[in-house]
Order: structure tokens, then C-alpha cells, then sequence
């Protein structure tokens, strides 16, 4: 059964976490019956709080890298399996092995529910970070992936066994390549913590932005929700079974450029930015060809960068008006974990 289905059921896997959250929130809207696979290492009950009063909304407290759980949360029948369970970038710096064990091997223990549930479509959530070292710009799906990090090495071992179970057992893949995300609900805590909240944040206390670097490093940063909604025009699209695709917004934008117009949003100007030295494995640049992903299906952006970064920062505001607190669990040099 299609995601175009109101039948279809849906399992999310990290749909607590930022990204997962907004495509749960989306597919619940669309009445679809949800069930969403997390352990809340990262992920947050209150992000699915809205979701959880339609009554379609079923979450499991569980691990991917456990079998037993994965089987039994497919038993009832699961027909589109979005798989966005991970740990992060600046997580693979400081645990490597764990970081490996979740989102290479908890992806093939997902993987190997799906395939004996049946399912009909597998949406493999990969990363723009498999890019790594690449020097083609921008990127197409046809630049060779060197990955610099564990995190970039592990989510591409995912994608290949994604790419494994379509090729030998015939099961309806699609592997998808987000650039960097931003909006409500992304972290700024612990080694979750991603450059434009934390700017934000700090900007908002009246601290400057600290630049890992001499800022000239890039990102294409999309919009959350304009990102949910492209997962779930790909999750419909036939031709893109098989087959890997990008998903972002097409500028690149350098990082001392992004501190700029956060603290200028924010009203603070003068906040000028600190320079520390530079994150082991951070990819320099990364700037996506939205080419095939457009060809495919539908989607196109609908936030443009200037409106999603007030809307995200209307949300830290009242976030920091709620919990002054939460500053404390932003630490500078967040992948330095002990
Ligand atoms: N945020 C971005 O900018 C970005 C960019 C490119 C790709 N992605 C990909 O999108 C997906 C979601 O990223 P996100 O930013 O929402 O991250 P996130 O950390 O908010 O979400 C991941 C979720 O997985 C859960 N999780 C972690 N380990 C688990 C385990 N062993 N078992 C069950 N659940 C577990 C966490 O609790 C969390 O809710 C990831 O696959 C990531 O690689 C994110």
C-alpha cells in the first residue's frame, strides 16, 4: 500500500528527534496511522505531543540495534518504514564504536525486520555528510562519496545495505541524502547541539556566535517542515525506487555569513565572532544540485531562508523566555565529550 493510501500505516524510526517529529507531524496530518520507533537517547515525548492528540500516533520506547524490538514493532503490519534513527556527527568523534553500532548495525537490524514484514516502500535517511572530502560542485548524486567522520562512514554502510536488500531481496528502496536542516526543534544540547541554534541561542543571551574555523567553511540549509514534506513526495515516487537522491535547498551559505545574519536578526550587531580551532573532520563545503530530486517529484522549497530563520528564532526566543536554564547544556566544543 502507497503513502498516497489514507490505509497506509507508517513506521517512523526516530520520529521523536527533530527531523522525525516534523515528518510525523506531517503524515498524522495527512490522516495516516503512525507508529514511531525511539529510545529518546536524543529524541524528545514532547516533540510528538501535537501528533499524539490526533490519535493516530503509536510510540515504542525501543532500540534499533535490538532485533526482537524491531520485529515486534513491525508484526502488526507496517507498509512504509521512514528509517531516521541515528547518533550524530560530533557523537561519532568521541564513540566511534557506538556510533557505528547504531547507524550501521541498528540499520541493518531494521532493515531485516522490513524485509520480513513485507514492506512496500523503505525510506533509507542518509546524510549529506557521505559527500566528506568531495571537490565537485555542487553536488550531484553522482559524486563519489569520502566521507571524513565515523558518522559519514557509518550512515553510508546503511545506505549500502539499503541499496544490498533492493538489489538481493528485491525490497523497494529509496536512499536519501539531506543536506543540513534547520527550524524548531533542532538540538542546541550535549553533542547533538547544530551551528544555527547554538548561534542563535547564545546571540539571544547576549553571547557572541563561536566559529569552529575561519567561517569559511558551507552549508545548504533547508527548512524542517519544507524537508518532511520532500521525504514524503519521495516515499510516493515509483522512479525513485533503487535509487539514491538529494535532498536540500540549492545555496550555499558560508558560516561566518550565517553568524551574521543571525546576530543581525536577533537585533545584535555588535556581537562579533569568536574563532576557535576547527572540528576534526568537519567537510568543508557542502552545496547541493536539487536537479534530480525536483525532476522526480514536486517539491520545491517553500520557506525561503529569511522566513525560516525568524521563525527559528521566534521559537529559541520563547524557548529561552520558557527555560533560561537551557543554556546550561550547550557546551562549547560540543563533540569533546569525555
Ligand atoms: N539534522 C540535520 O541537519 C540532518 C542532515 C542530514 C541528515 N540527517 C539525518 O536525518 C535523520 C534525523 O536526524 P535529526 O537531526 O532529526 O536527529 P535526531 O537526533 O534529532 O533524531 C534521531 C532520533 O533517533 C533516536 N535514536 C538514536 N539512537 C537510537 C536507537 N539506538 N534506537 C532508537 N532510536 C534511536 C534519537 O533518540 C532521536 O530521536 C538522521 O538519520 C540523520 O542522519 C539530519
Amino acid at each position: 500500500m502507497k503513502i498516497t493510501d489514507p490505509d497506509c500505516r507508517v513506521l517512523v524510526t526516530g520520529g521523536a528527534g527533530f527531523i522525525g517529529s516534523h515528518l510525523v507531524d506531517l503524515l498524522v496530518a495527512k490522516g495516516l496511522r503512525v507508529t514511531v520507533l525511539d529510545n529518546f537517547r536524543n529524541g524528545r515525548r514532547e516533540n510528538l505531543a501535537e501528533a499524539g492528540r490526533t490519535g493516530r500516533l503509536r510510540v515504542i520506547e525501543g532500540d534499533i540495534t535490538d532485533a526482537p524490538t524491531c520485529r515486534t514493532v513491525m508484526a502488526g503490519g507496517v507498509d512504509s518504514v521512514f528509517h531516521l534513527a541515528c547518533l550524530g556527527v560530533r557523537h561519532s568523534l568521541h564513540d566511534p564504536l557506538e556510533n557505528h553500532h547504531v547507524n550501521a548495525l541498528g540499520s541493518l537490524q531494521v532493515l531485516t525486520a522490513a524485509r520480513q514484514a513485507g514492506v512496500g516502500r523503505f525510506i533509507y535517511v542518509s546524510t549529506s555528510e557521505v559527500y566528506g572530502a568531495a571537490t565537485a560542485f555542487p553536488l550531484t548524486e553522482a559524486v563519489a562519496t569520502w566521507p571524513t567522520t565515523v558518522y559519514g562512514a557509518s550512515k553510508l554502510a546503511g545506505e549500502h545495505y539499503a541499496a544490498a536488500f533492493g538489489t538481493c531481496y528485491g525490497m523497494p528502496v529509496v536512499r536519501v541524502r539531506p543536506f543540513n536542516n534547520y527550524g524548531p526543534r533542532a538540538h542546541f544540547e550535549g553533542d547533538s547541539g547544530e551551528v544555527i541554534p547554538r548561534f542563535i541561542l547564545r546571540a539571544l543571551a547576549g553571547e557572541a556566535p563561536v566559529i569552529f574555523g575561519d567561517g569559511s567553511h558551507t552549508r545548504d540549509f533547508l527548512y524542517v517542515k519544507d524537508c518532511a514534506e520532500a521525504l514524503v513526495g519521495i516515499a510516493a515516487c515509483d522512479a525513485l525506487v533503487g535509487d539514491v537522491v538529494n535532498l536540500g535547498y540549492g545555496e550555499e551559505v558560508r558560516i561566518d555569513e550565517i553568524a551574521r545574519l543571525i546576530v543581525a536578526a536577533i537585533g545584535r550587531p555588535d556581537l562579533k565572532p569568536e574563532f576557535s580551532a576547527e572540528r576534526p573532520g568537519d567537510v568543508p563545503r557542502l552545496w547541493v544540485d536539487p536537479a534530480k530530486l525536483r525532476g522526480a517529484t514536486s517539491f520545491k522549497p517553500r520557506t525561503r531562508p529569511a522566513e525560516g530563520l525568524v521563525a527559528t528564532v521566534e521559537y529559541y526566543r520563547e524557548l529561552l523566555r520558557a527555560d533560561p536554564g537551557c543554556l546550561s547544556h550547550m557546551q562549547t566544543r560540543n563533540w569533546e565529550v569525555a
